[in-house]
Formats: structure tokens, sequence, C-alpha cells
């Protein structure tokens, strides 16, 4: 038996709970014992689950956790691997210098392609990978340097023709200009008035706020994010989304392209990538405002909409097997407070793939809700943040995990880790795509495989308590990664081809490489990345969670 009154189902879920359940007095009292070997000045939160002896509590789903994983070959894996020297020399030599000083890399560094278009500028969003990799090695100035010049554009007064922009927003992408005749260099930055499709990215200001909790987390430098030039930064974000309107849904309103997925894919609405990253960027802005008259203000403003955003998110955009079923049987035209199907979603909206997909046990945050809309899709980045930003319950984050076991072949295939399943195609791609030759079937932001996802499929692998999933993950990637040249992606159902048009030399293909190994070598780094359950938030799980199935 395998089911709701079946005691050690649940109990074994409530041991893999216990992971990210565990307070900070807990934590407190494990940190009393002796420290092994550790130089770095770590908080509690970053300290190894391995130490703390939380590996031996993995959750066997099924019975298929050690699957496959031949022991001699998770034994070797924090051996030093030979990509790993390749992988530093690549990165170092993205690096972008500003008045000699190191400010971010460049988003590829590939000589072969005739096509530069904006590769060659510091993308936000690429960083911060390569912003990882730097602080988990222990080399934070650049980290630093990239915070404040970042910090900088975003005082610019930016304008798309004749629109004045929010002055929160910040720059996609910026890029240094030497003139090595008047020895001068000078900044260019895109806050999407160059991009292509000219899309704002929202995605940036959160990384940012998620950056600077990473450094402060890592170094132990409370004064960066403490200087009123930070706390400024901060508040122009938050002010961006935190404004009100005519919203009746505390998610955020979004248009198309405005994140990783830079071009039309029919992600417009509140898509769940957006929705992870502003729940985290808000619990992380409140670990840092100030508790001053205007700190205190936004941080009344976010634990209000974290209350209601976490509750939402929670209860409209999870998808399991039991609540597949509940919106097959909906009635539709509901009016008034009492209604189940609140969205008015059409049962014959849900997509034919999607019964094979789903399994009985493992559930995800789909892709996006709005009125009449679910879009069923499963996206990597909303999935993996939503559990570290623990937007994710703990069962809700064991159960997402499942599902990447369960339809491995699926997510992973042969190369970690799909940005989103499955790819449109024919009709459904002309009109969401646009007809967008980049954006094929199983290709680019389409159904593509992305290694840089790698880091996040690690990091929310070591929260759940799941590393070996990780370290399947990562030879896979081994196997290929450097022989290929770093590619951004691949493309086909399995991801066995290097992507039609993807840059080769791609440094976050090659930052999020070293990121997960770095993690899954030392799970304490965890910490700059991941937020422990806020208990006060936990809301009353009316539906099924798939442990329940
Ligand atoms: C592509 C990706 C985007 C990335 C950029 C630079 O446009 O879609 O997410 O930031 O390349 O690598």
């Amino acid at each position: 038996m395998d089911g709701p009154n079946d005691p050690n189902a649940l109990q074994a879920v409530n041991s893999q709970s216990s992971l990210s359940e565990l307070d900070d007095s807990d934590l407190a009292r494990l940190l009393d014992r002796p420290r092994l070997n550790i130089e770095r000045k770590r908080s509690f939160d970053e300290r190894s689950f391995s130490e703390l002896g939380l590996y031996d509590n993995v959750y066997s789903p099924g019975g298929r956790s050690g699957w496959d994983t031949p022991a001699s070959s998770a034994r070797n894996s924090f051996e030093p691997h030979p990509m790993v020297a390749d992988a530093w020399e690549a990165l170092r030599r993205s690096l972008v210098y500003f008045r000699g000083q190191p400010v971010g890399t460049i988003a590829a560094y590939d000589h072969a392609s005739e096509e530069v278009l904006n590769y060659d500028q510091v993308f936000v969003r690429d960083f911060v990978p390569s912003a990882l990799a730097f602080l988990m090695n222990g080399e934070p100035d650049i980290v630093k340097n990239f915070l404040i010049k970042t910090l900088h554009i975003q005082g610019w007064e930016k304008r798309i023709d004749r629109f004045k922009l929010g002055e929160g927003a910040m720059p996609a992408s910026f890029k240094v200009l030497h003139d090595p005749n008047r020895k001068t260099d000078t900044v260019i930055a895109d806050f999407g008035e160059s991009a292509i499709g000219r899309v704002a990215p929202v995605d940036s200001g959160f990384w940012w706020i998620i950056l600077l909790r990473a450094y402060t987390k890592s170094t132990g430098d409370l004064s960066l994010a403490e200087t009123p030039e930070c706390q400024k930064g901060m508040r122009l974000i938050l002010s961006l989304c935190l404004s009100e309107g005519f919203d009746t849904f505390p998610t955020l309103l979004c248009a198309d392209g405005c994140c990783m997925i830079d071009r039309r894919m029919g992600v417009y609405g509140y898509p769940i990538e957006i929705q992870a990253l502003f729940f985290m960027a808000l619990r992380a802005a409140l670990s840092m405002l100030k508790h001053d008259t205007e700190g205190n203000e936004f941080m009344e403003r976010i634990v209000k909409r974290l209350h209601a955003l976490s509750f939402h998110m929670r209860s409209y955009f999870w998808l399991d097997f039991q609540q597949l079923n509940d919106i097959y049987r909906y009635k539709t035209e509901e009016y008034s407070h009492t209604a189940v199907n609140k969205f008015n979603v059409i049962p014959d909206s849900i997509p034919d793939w999607l019964f094979d997909f789903m399994p009985l046990r493992g559930g995800y945050f789909i892709g996006n809700v709005s009125p009449a809309r679910m879009d069923f899709r499963w996206f990597a980045l909303g999935n993996c943040v939503a559990i570290l930003s623990s937007l994710a319950t703990p069962e809700q984050s064991a159960a997402i995990m499942d599902l990447i076991e369960a339809r491995w072949e699926e997510l992973v295939g042969e190369m970690p880790l799909k940005i989103c399943y499955p790819a449109i195609e024919s009709h459904a791609w002309r009109i969401v795509t646009g007809c967008d030759p980049k954006n094929t079937r199983w290709s680019y932001h389409n159904g593509g495989s992305w290694p840089v996802l790698l880091w996040l499929l690690t990091a929310a692998c070591i929260k759940t308590g799941r590393p070996q999933i990780a370290r399947k993950a990562i030879e896979l990637a081994e196997t290929r990664l450097l022989k290929d040249g770093w590619p951004e992606y691949y493309d086909g159902k399995v991801g066995r081809f290097i992507g039609k048009q993807a840059r080769k030399f791609q440094t976050w293909s090659i930052a999020g490489y070293l990121v997960a190994k770095m993690m899954l070598e030392d799970p304490s780094h965890l910490g700059m990345i991941s937020l422990e359950e806020d208990k006060q938030m936990k809301p009353v799980i009316k539906r099924s969670s798939s442990w329940t199935c």
C-alpha cells in the first residue's frame, strides 16, 4: 500500500521534510559541534548537510533512490575532474574589466561565431553562476564590483523612444568600451531598448537582490548591503514590483520574454520563473533592509505580499495527479465566492501530453495561471527556485524531485536540463512563438536542454537531500560539455545535439558546471542561495499534495 493511510509513506516524507524544517534553534544546537576543517566564515544554514548527517536521511521514492548510480562513481565524484581546471581557465578568460577591475563575465567567448550580437556583454542573469563560482572559491571582489557597477547603471535615466522606464529597472546587460588611444573605459547598458524584441528584463532586479544576499552570506560582510546606495537600490526595485494597480492576484504581471526565456514563448502573464524569483528576492530583501523608517515601510509591504503570494502559488500553481484529476472534472461558469473552478479553466484545455506525463507520485508548479488559462508546461528554473526559496513546501519540494526522477528521460535525457517541457510544434508554434525560427521544437527556449540549469538542479537536489540525482546529472554533463566546447544549449527530445544556433564557450554553461561541482563537494555552499522555510507562512493546504496519492 502506498497511499494516505500508509503510515510508512508519511513517515518517509516527514523524515525528508525535516531537512528544510530544521529551525534556527536546531541548527544552532548542531553548530555547537566542533568544526571540521572549515576555514571560511559561515553562518549556520551554510553548514554542510553531509556534516550534519542529513544525507543518511535520504528519502527513497518508491525504492528508486540510489538508482543505478554505481557506488564507485559516486565515491569518485568528489575527486577533481579533469574538466574542472579547463572550466576555471575558460571562466577566467571571460572576465570583463573596467578601469583595471574585474566587473563581470562576458556571456560567450565564441570566436568561431560570425555574429556576436550581444553575447559580448555582461548579462545580469548570466553573471549569477559566475558570481557564485567566485564566491565559492573565496574570490568575492569581482562580485562586489559587479553589484556596485550595476547599481550605478540602475541610476541612469532609461528611455525607450519617448518613454521613460521605471527608476528601479536594472539592465539586462552592459558592455565596457575600451578606448586604447584615450585610455578610457566607458559603459553602455541595455534595459530592453536594444534587446531583440525590446523586452525589459524583469528578472535582473530580482537576481541583483538575490546576489547581494549571496555575497553577504558568503563573506559575512554586511557593510555593502548596508550602504545607503544598496538600500536605495533595493527599495527602487521593490517599488517597481510592489506598486498597487488593478491586480486581483499577488503574482506579478509580465510581458513575454522578460526573463531567461527572453523572446516570445507564450510565457506572458504570470510566468513561474518570475514568480519564484520575485518570492526569493522579497525574502532576500527582507533579510537585508535596515530597520529605519523607509526600510520598515517596505518590510511591512513585503511581509503582506509574501503571505498572499505563497498562498496563491502553493494553491493555484501547484499540480499533481490529484489536482489534475480535479481540474479534469471541473464544472465551468461558476459565479460567486464559493466557486471551485475560480479561474474558469475549461477542462478541454488540458493538453493530451499531460495525462501521460503526470506520475502518480510527484508534482510541480505549472508555467502560468490566469483567467481561463493554465499553462501546464513544466519549467526548470521556476521549479528549482521555488525549492531554493522555500516557496514550495517541503512536501511540494520532495514532489518536484519525485517528478524529475519519474520523468528523467523527458526532463534530463542525455543532457541536463530541459528549460521547459514539452516543446510546442506546428500550429501552436506558429501562433505562440510568432514563427520564431530560433525556437523551433526541442531547440533553444522551446524544449532545449541548457547546461547552465545544472547548478540549480544540483542546489535543489542538495536542499531536498537527494545529492545522488545531481551526481547522476553531472556525470551526464561531463561526458560531453568540454568535448563539445561548452555549448549554450542542446537540441532534440533528449538533448543529444549541440543547439542549432548555440554559442560555444557560453560562460554560464561553464560556471554552472563549476558551481554544481563545488556545491556537491561542499554542500555548505548551499546557504548562499537557499532560504529556509518561514514557518509563519505555512498555509493550510486544502488540496492534495503528491504523497497522498
Ligand atoms: C540568450 C538567452 C538569455 C541569456 C542571453 C545571454 O538570449 O535566452 O537568457 O541571458 O542569451 O547569454
